[in-house]
């Protein structure tokens, strides 16, 4: 009995098959490594390199191995580049889970736990965002998770697949030993690019936009440890594991910073002085996003250990001043 992790490779991915195997679970990861990194697969999973679209390559690992569980975190994620490039993500997130469940349902594989985003919500109607709350994307990153969410609603209706989808909001963080981390190229995300100042990769940030109608003009977030990402993945499955039905849940800290206060927690953690300076606004980000995630807690009993903002960014901090350059140093 093994849980199939495909995108395993990648940030988030990687941390969960790292507590996964902690936890005795049997993983198999399966990445075509365009994002993601093979030393960040914890060396007890059994690891397969392929993409998620061929059903050849994924036939194959249901073939050899005896799948029970999918945790499904294999997709482009970056969302100004699905503004320019759509069809792309439409492509491998869209197309890429109709051929998972294919398989899911050809090998009688009957549940899956699918990495979904904030991004589903657009412009929020209401802060903090509950779960029932209107959906309409404002960018092809977060209409294609919203439909990969759908597609599993309708593979449940028809074919019994359980799925729980979980829309992140934040993620920052890394295992606290810092041998695993955030690495993406080019990095795009505010926490990352902050230490790269701090460790005199880049002169300085832009914040984007400083008129914003919030308590310091800046935009405001809710900030979620990857670690304690990883722990809802593996109890969403223990969830479906015991005979419950499909669910999303939102899994955020229900707390928000503004990028102003993010800057001066990085100066303090890092103790380095940090420039900066203030830009446009980013075309499509929404003013303020903070999760209302008391369902994950009471429903899937999560308790997040790692709510505190420095202690986040000193862990990223930990992975960043181990690898400088990311996984390929
Ligand atoms: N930011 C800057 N300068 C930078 C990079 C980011 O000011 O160089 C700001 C952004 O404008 C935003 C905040 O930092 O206000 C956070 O930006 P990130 O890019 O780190 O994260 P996002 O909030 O844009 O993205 C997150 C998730 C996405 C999800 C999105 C939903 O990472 O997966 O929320 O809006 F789609």
């Amino acid at each position: 009995m093994s849980i199939l992790v495909l995108g395993g490779a990648g940030y988030v991915g990687s941390h969960t098959v790292d507590h996964l195997c902690d936890n005795d679970y049997d993983v198999v990861v399966a990445d075509n490594l365009e994002t993601g990194h093979k030393e960040a697969i914890n060396n007890k999973a059994k690891f397969y390199q392929g993409d998620i679209r061929d059903k050849v390559f994924l036939n194959r690992v249901f073939q050899e191995e005896n799948i029970t569980d999918v945790i499904h975190f294999a997709a482009f994620s970056i969302v100004p580049e699905s503004m320019k490039d759509p069809l792309k993500y439409f492509d491998n997130n869209v197309a890429g889970m109709i051929s998972l469940l294919e398989v899911m349902r050809d090998f009688d594989v009957k549940r899956i736990i699918f990495s979904s985003t904030a991004a589903t919500y657009g412009e929020p109607k209401q802060i903090p965002i509950k779960e029932s709350d209107p959906t309409e994307p404002t960018n092809p990153y977060g209409e294609s998770k919203l439909a990969m969410e759908k597609i599993m609603k309708w593979s449940d209706i028809a074919y019994g697949i359980k799925f729980v989808a979980l829309r992140y909001f934040n993620v920052a963080g890394a295992k606290e030993d810092g041998s695993i981390g955030e690495d993406h190229g080019p990095e795009t995300h505010l926490i990352p690019i902050i230490l790269q100042v701090a460790a005199g990769q880049r002169d300085e940030i832009t914040i984007f936009g400083d008129d914003y109608d919030t308590k310091d003009g800046t935009n405001v977030r809710d900030y979620v440890h990857v670690m304690d990402l990883a722990s809802a993945h593996r109890l969403a499955m223990e969830y479906l594991i015991d005979g419950n039905n499909s669910k999303i849940f939102n899994l955020g800290s229900q707390n928000g910073f503004s990028n102003k206060e993010i800057l001066e927690a990085a100066g303090k953690v890092t103790g380095m002085d940090i420039k900066s300076n203030i830009g446009d606004r980013r075309p499509g980000d929404p003013s303020t996003l903070i999760a209302d995630s008391i369902n994950a807690r009471k429903i899937l009993g999560w308790q997040p250990q790692n709510e505190n903002i420095e202690k986040i960014i000193q862990d990223a901090w930990n992975f960043k001043s181990k690898h400088i350059n990311g996984f390929s140093s």
